[in-house]
């Protein structure tokens, strides 16, 4: 029995989800369904984040309670899932009851091995961050770097965590796992800022945050928000400090953890740390995903220039979320930033999914109608050891390697030199010549190839476009799920003899996006 635990960021809910938090749930999916095809039990968690200063401020705002705010906005981001096909196993709210008090026992167990003591304190909060920040980190206007706003000044008297004494357990565990911190060249980032590591705040005074859970047997303090959403990654699977369940004892450690670059320092340092306070396991990799902008633009409410997933389906009239998942999972190379524009969305989906792909099944079925009848014949079965049979297998591995070093848009690009490959194949074997020629076998010997070929791209594709695959298995008159198809198990010529279509039968899996449509997306 193989298991693969899969975990996203939580996602504050103080708005709706945009396009970046879209990133990073679309790739720890597509991530989760490709492992789908190669281990056995693979568990995929996410969820929303509902504590702390911004929500509290955010709802006060709107005149509702924090709850009320939650609840609406937790909603807006499992429709939004559900929009896109993200095919989570489960949906943690950091409001969860079960979450609450575990958290609250976690503190405590903290607090027992002696990593928790008061001090009384002034320092620098962003609520954007919902942490505090050093003044040496500051702009050189007093700015929070990544949220640009002048951050609170702070005296109250707090728990602290004694995270300096972890920092060189931590060091080493980074140096001696590279498969640790993903990619690789993110590690030295987290290896400088160790290098001035100093304990941290873990509660707030219940006057200044009040939305939050507070610490068992000291109702006037309010456990910091990091401490809170960190621990869902195990509170979700039931961990206790005194009994923890099979749940737990059966995924941790994680096997990865998929976060945003902007939140690197909370998951290799701090939750590393609480981790080992705690006696547990640290997860396998912390893979630190890149930022979507929007026409080169940092996305932002008050440039009004936010885009929510449905904003591009609604737009383009996408009838299923593929190509946006697709595009989106293109956008940029493993751990580095991404853009976001109108035009290269098309683009990129009509070069490689109505062009390279959709084209390549649809003349190669049509064919097969034309020159068979639609009909394979026992001897236009290819054998396994032919050049394009080869690179099919070929291309499997390729990207299977891709995907154990989580390169999501490397191991698509796999897939497209492989179709790349079976276009080329066809334009120099020329079936339509070999067909005038009355070559007849050989023509449908080299249709065979390209239909097989489809069908290793559709499988290899599903975790990336499940509705797509799913439309080139039905073309292809296979009656499995190829999101359900094992690539270990995938062999040739398994496309079995038989009338494969006919005339009527013939879809485009994935037509043109319309390059009449003008305009920018709705900006949300
Ligand atoms: O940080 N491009 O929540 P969050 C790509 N609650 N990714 C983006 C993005 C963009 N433009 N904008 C946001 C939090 N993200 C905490 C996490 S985890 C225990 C707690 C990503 O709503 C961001 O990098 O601010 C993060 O991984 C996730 O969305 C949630 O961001
Ligand atoms: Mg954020």
């Amino acid at each position: 029995m193989t298991k693969f635990y899969l975990t996203t960021a939580i996602d504050y809910v103080n708005g709706a989800p945009h396009i970046g938090h879209a990133y990073e749930k679309i790739q720890t999916d597509v991530l989760a369904r490709h492992f789908r095809q190669r281990y056995d039990d693979v568990y995929f968690l996410t969820g929303t984040d509902e504590h702390g200063i911004k929500i509290q401020k955010t709802s006060a705002a709107k005149g509702i309670t924090p709850k009320e705010l939650c609840d609406e906005n937790a909603n807006k981001f499992k429709e939004c899932w559900a929009g896109l096909d993200i095919s989570y196993n489960q949906f943690i709210r950091t409001t969860d009851e079960q979450h609450e008090q575990i958290v609250q026992k976690i503190f405590k167990k903290l607090q027992e091995n002696g990593d928790i003591y008061k001090h009384s304190y002034t320092g620098l909060y962003c609520s954007g961050c919902e942490s505090f920040l050093n003044p040496r980190d500051l702009t050189e206007d007093g700015l929070c770097p990544d949220h640009l706003k002048k951050p609170e000044e702070v005296k109250e008297e707090n728990y602290f965590f004694k995270l300096s004494k972890y920092k060189d357990r931590l060091v080493e565990h980074i140096k001696t796992h590279p498969e640790f911190i993903q990619p690789a060249f993110r590690a030295n980032e987290v290896l400088n800022q160790l290098e001035n590591i100093e304990d941290i705040s873990v509660s707030r005074s219940k006057e200044s945050v009040n939305w939050g859970i507070p610490v068992l047997g000291d109702d006037s303090q309010t456990i910091y928000v990091w401490i809170d959403a960190l621990s869902n990654y195990i509170t979700a699977l039931g961990y206790d400090p005194v009994n923890p369940s099979e749940k737990f004892k059966r995924y941790w450690p994680a096997d990865v953890q998929v976060i945003g670059k902007d939140i690197l320092k909370f998951h290799a340092i701090y939750w590393p740390a609480f981790l080992m306070s705690l006696d547990l396991p640290l997860p396998k990799t912390i893979f630190a995903h890149g930022w979507i902008t929007i026409d080169e633009t940092k996305m932002s409410k008050s440039l009004g220039n936010v885009i929510a997933p449905k904003d591009v389906m609604e737009h383009f009239e996408l009838s299923h979320p593929d190509a946006f998942r697709y595009f989106m999972m293109t956008a940029a190379p493993a751990g580095r930033d991404g853009n976001y524009s109108d035009n290269d969305f098309k683009e990129k989906v009509n070069a490689d999914l109505a062009n390279n792909i959709g084209n390549l099944l649809n003349r190669t079925l049509n064919m097969q109608v034309k020159y068979f009848d639609g009909e394979i014949k026992p001897e236009f079965i290819t054998p396994a050891d032919n050049e394009i049979a080869k690179a099919a297998l070929a291309a499997v591995q390729a990207v299977k390697e891709r995907f154990d070093k989580f390169e999501v848009a490397e191991a698509a690009q796999e897939i497209v030199n492989f179709s790349n490959t079976v276009n080329k194949y066809v334009n120099d074997t020329a079936p339509w010549g070999l067909a005038k020629e009355e070559k007849m076998l050989e023509c449908a010997q080299v249709l065979y190839n390209v239909l097989e070929s489809m069908r290793f791209i559709a499988a290899m594709l599903a975790p990336y476009c499940p509705n797509i695959a799913q439309d080139v298995y039905t073309q292809l008159n296979l009656e499995a799920n190829p999101s359900d198809v094992k690539l270990d198990s995938l062999k040739w010529a398994q496309i079995p003899a038989g009338k494969i279509t006919e005339k009527e039968k013939i879809k485009p899996v994935f037509l043109r996006v319309d390059s009449e449509i003008a305009g920018a997306a709705k900006k949300g």
